[in-house]
């Protein structure tokens, strides 16, 4: 058989293997135009400056995954949400995401535990996400960490993209909760 141009089975192409570290911390200024991750989420620019201020007032945290001093995944905390209808001090965990060459290694669920302990350290009893309905993979690894839907939600919200639009967004999710014990 003929070999093409991208065939790489020829010696000439090799492997390398690598032992990575990847660390997690809170996100700094300079991390901002990163997070837009290559234009892929530029249109969020304006709320990652606000969720940005909001980490510097207090209110939410900006949780990343670093790989070479680039944020390959994160996760986005809001404090003491208002779902604390019972008395009790929640954490709203939102805009998980891990780029797509690092799913599945496992920086998804150090991100939520981390966040847990985060959270544990603030003495909030439980921790909440929302999955869109149509991400059963997701809600796959959320109930593998002990996560249990609790209600049902029309996820609508909006946002101004980078060029000052407002956008509308319509994602039905499912609300999910797990009670945090206290810091182990
Ligand atoms: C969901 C996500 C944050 C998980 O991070 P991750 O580092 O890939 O996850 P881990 O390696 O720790 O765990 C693997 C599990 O994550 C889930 N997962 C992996 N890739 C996924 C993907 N593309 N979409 C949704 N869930 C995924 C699966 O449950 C998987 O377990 P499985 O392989 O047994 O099915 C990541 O895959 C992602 O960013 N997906 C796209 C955006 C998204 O769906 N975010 C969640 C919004 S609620």
């Amino acid at each position: 058989m003929q070999k093409t141009s991208s065939d790489t089975s020829n010696s000439v192409y090799e492997k390398i293997t690598l032992n990575i570290e990847v660390t997690f911390r809170l996100a700094r200024e300079d991390d901002l135009p990163k997070l837009e991750w290559m234009g892929e989420f530029t249109h969020f620019r304006r709320v990652f400056r606000q969720t940005y201020q909001d980490q510097a007032a207090g209110r939410r945290l900006m949780l990343l995954a670093d790989l070479n001093t680039f944020p390959i995944g994160q996760v986005f905390i809001l404090l003491n949400s208002n779902f604390g209808w019972n008395g009790n001090e929640y954490g709203y965990l939102y805009s998980l995401r891990v780029m797509a060459p690092f799913q599945g290694l496992g920086i998804g669920t150090k991100l939520i535990l981390q966040a847990e302990r985060i959270m544990q350290e603030r003495r909030l009893d439980y921790a909440t996400i929302a999955v869109a309905k149509d991400n059963p993979r997701a809600r796959n690894l959320y109930e593998r960490l002990g996560y249990q839907v609790y209600s049902s939600d029309d996820g609508r919200w909006s946002y101004q993209d980078h060029k000052g639009h407002t956008v509308h967004v319509y994602e039905p999710c499912w609300m999910m909760e797990k009670k945090l014990g206290p810091v182990g």
